[in-house]
């Protein structure tokens, strides 16, 4: 994989090139983006060719197939510099576009997914995108575990690069897969029957895996406990996981009644009216001197239901990860919107992965298909 800063600079003076980003924002239903953290991180590789004189085609998805319009990303993206929203995925309009820039010039072309070719990995999609330029750099690490026409398809067709977010983020998750000692490790999320293999790799990899989120719940089932109302898994951890000298589960949970009362509880206090929504403190204390003492710490889920504002323990573990020295890997699933709902500054955080599944995918996998493409 040949990132696009291993290019002669001169080199992209006047070429067309097709960036593959993940701007799959999440969108304020008022015609806006509720955040900017894929756009700010995703900007670096836009600005990089911008600024050498290539012309730059930005093209992702947003949404699941057919979507809605990309327009919003657009939108948002001319507080970072001048974008012309381009509201073609491929067609005549996408092509006269692409013909008519100067160098420099930044479009983003209409989600990709509102062709159905996309998603299909079709081949005829794949021609016509790599017809629209000279040069491919795909910088979608979030969207590199969909085999799908822009991210697997186009560079068959042209030559390709990976961009500067893609490079950062393969590079920050292969260490992950390879960490220093001592390590710790972070999971949280729910359907236990998806993690199983990640569990068992980051068990093997890392001197203590902290099990939380639902997966918690799971392991608390497993061990014949009660957990009332709490999210369940369709499986449930075998012995190999529940005894593994590794693992920590959480020894305090947060419980919320059906009156909407929290109170922390120990996970064998937990009653039928119960639902489990958080971790409590001395799961925090217990984790503490693992956090500090730790040279590596890959952090994937958030400790509990945040979405309903349950955001203190992450917030705890989040201050405590920020105060270690150690290299820090966080991302997965909704973790960042965790981190930054509790408001909380994400300088110390270390690296923070824009991927969510495909972080995991390539945390268990080590490739992903959108990488497999570039080398
Ligand atoms: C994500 O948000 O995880 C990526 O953009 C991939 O989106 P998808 O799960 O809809 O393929
Ligand atoms: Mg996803």
């Amino acid at each position: 994989m040949k990132c696009i800063d291993e290019v002669p600079e001169a080199d992209w003076s006047g070429k067309r090139v097709l960036v593959r980003s993940d701007f799959n924002l999440p969108l304020d239903g008022k015609g806006g983006v509720s955040d900017l953290f894929r756009l700010t991180q995703g900007w670096k590789t836009i600005e990089y060719l911008s600024g050498r004189g290539a012309r730059v085609i930005c093209i992702s998805h947003i949404g699941r197939d057919p979507g809605e319009s990309i327009e919003p990303v657009a939108r948002a993206m001319k507080q970072f510099g001048a974008v012309v929203f381009v509201p073609d995925v491929s067609g005549a309009m996408a092509q006269e576009a692409a013909k008519a820039m100067k160098d420099g010039e930044i479009l983003l072309l209409e989600n990709v997914r509102r062709d159905a070719r996309e998603t299909e990995n079709d081949e005829t999609l794949a021609r016509e995108l790599a017809a629209l330029a000279d040069i491919y750099v795909d910088d979608a690490f979030a969207a590199a575990h969909r085999p799908h026409a822009s991210i697997a398809g186009v560079p068959k067709l042209l030559p390709h690069y990976a961009g500067l977010l893609m490079r950062d983020e393969v590079k920050a998750i292969d260490a992950a897969r390879a960490p220093q000692n001592p390590s710790f490790a972070i999971l949280g999320g729910a359907k236990f029957e998806t993690k199983a293999p990640l569990i068992k790799l980051l068990l093997e990899k890392y001197d203590h895996l902290f099990i939380t989120g639902a997966l918690a719940n799971d392991v608390f089932k497993a061990r014949g406990l009660l957990v009332g109302r709490s999210l369940i898994s369709k499986e449930l951890p075998d012995a190999s996981i529940l005894n593994h000298p590794h693992l920590l589960a959480p020894v305090d949970v947060t419980v919320e009644n059906s009156a909407g009362q929290a109170s922390v509880k120990k996970p064998e206090g937990v009653g039928p009216d119960d639902k489990i929504v958080d971790i409590g403190p001395d799961t925090v204390a217990l984790l503490a001197p693992c956090i500090a003492e730790a040279k590596f710490i890959l952090w994937a889920g958030p400790t509990g239901m945040y979405e309903k504002g349950y955001l203190h323990y992450t917030q705890a573990l989040a201050e405590l990860i920020s105060q270690s020295s150690g290299q820090k890997v966080i991302g997965g699933g909704d973790t960042i919107a965790a981190i930054e709902a509790t408001g909380i500054s994400k300088d110390g955080l270390g690296f923070l992965s824009t991927g969510g599944g495909a972080m995991l995918e390539y945390l268990l996998k080590g490739t992903l298909p959108g990488i497999e493409a570039l080398t």
